[in-house]
């Protein structure tokens, strides 16, 4: 049996729970030392990143990796996309080659399933135009636990451009369902509509919010979607969004800031918080390698040793 994991949305949370939980296992065999831990020998996972990535790109190729699969990377900027072939036919070429499970991250939302439908493989959507992100998600929550050992209870505030981005739209579907008080924290172009997240709390101001905070989520402005803050220039929108060590100084103590990457410094992040122990973000890239291994498993019923 095959599985394709296209938005987090579409997963119950009980399978939400129970994937962190498997990455929750294989974190702890890597950060053991081991490493080829196997279950996907034989197997072929193509990775198709129409958009830029490093780190979600190279997360599932180790994953892969150390699951014992081939790893192919499609590069489309040296491919025959170029030269206009479709997408559909990209993807029945990759599966005719003898793909077992893709990996795609594309502008289009809907690039994953259209992937999936022209293939007949199973696909992992490695970033979506604004809406799906599932394994960013997997790593978060894997991150949020890590540190506070629950997410019931926890209040997390999603800082910045929340409306544009996929990472959000993850953790607005996920967090509630698994008990979290979310806030989401933006100017007024940036939140989004109240029918997409009409529960939830949501303020423009960011000062007010810290001190009820346990995580403060931050998001970088998705310029490339063409996204316009309402701010004349980055120094100003900084000074309403950015976080500072004097913003830090406000949160409860034991609260912890957390960015997927990546970070513009100065923007909605300064150094000096991007640097601080207190900022998650290397360990939310470290928990996504066992995240998108636990995804790959899922998807192609394979079994660690
Ligand atoms: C994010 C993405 O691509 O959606 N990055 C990531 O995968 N960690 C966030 C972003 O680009 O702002």
């Amino acid at each position: 049996m095959t599985r394709t994991m296209i938005g987090i949305a579409e997963l119950e949370a009980g399978l939400i729970e129970d994937l962190v939980d498997r990455a929750d296992n294989l974190e702890q065999k890597l950060s053991s030392g081991l490493r080829r831990l196997g279950g996907l020998e034989g197997t072929l996972i193509t990775t198709a990143f129409f958009e830029p990535s490093t780190r979600t790109r190279l997360s599932f190729e180790t994953a892969g990796r150390w699951l014992g699969a081939e790893v192919l990377t499609f590069n489309p900027a040296t491919s025959s996309t170029v030269k206009g072939e479709s997408l559909e036919d990209t993807a029945r070429t990759l599966a005719s080659i003898g793909t077992d499970l893709f990996v795609v991250r594309h502008t289009d939302d809907s690039a994953p399933s259209r992937f999936a439908d022209a293939s007949d493989r199973p696909v992992i959507s490695g970033g979506a135009g604004i809406t799906t992100h599932p394994t960013q998600t997997l790593a978060d929550l894997l991150t949020i636990r890590r540190y506070f050992g629950r997410i019931e209870g926890l209040r997390i505030g999603i800082v910045g451009d929340v409306a544009h981005s996929r990472v959000a739209a993850g953790l607005i579907s996920a967090l509630p369902r698994l008990g979290a008080l979310l806030h989401l924290i933006g100017p007024p172009g940036l939140l989004p509509g109240p029918a997409d997240a009409a529960t939830l709390a949501r303020t423009h101001e960011l000062d007010p919010s810290l001190p009820e905070l346990d995580v403060v989520y931050l998001l970088r402005v998705q310029v490339e979607r063409g996204t316009d803050t309402g701010y004349r220039s980055e120094e100003e929108y900084a000074a309403d969004y950015g976080m500072t060590m004097a913003r830090v100084g406000s949160l409860p103590a034991g609260a912890v800031v957390m960015h997927p990457g990546p970070m513009i410094r100065g923007v909605e992040i300064s150094d000096e918080v991007a640097d601080h122990p207190r900022c998650l973000a290397t360990r939310q890239v470290a928990m996504g390698v066992p995240a998108r291994m636990a995804a790959m498993l899922w998807c192609l019923g394979g079994e660690t040793r």
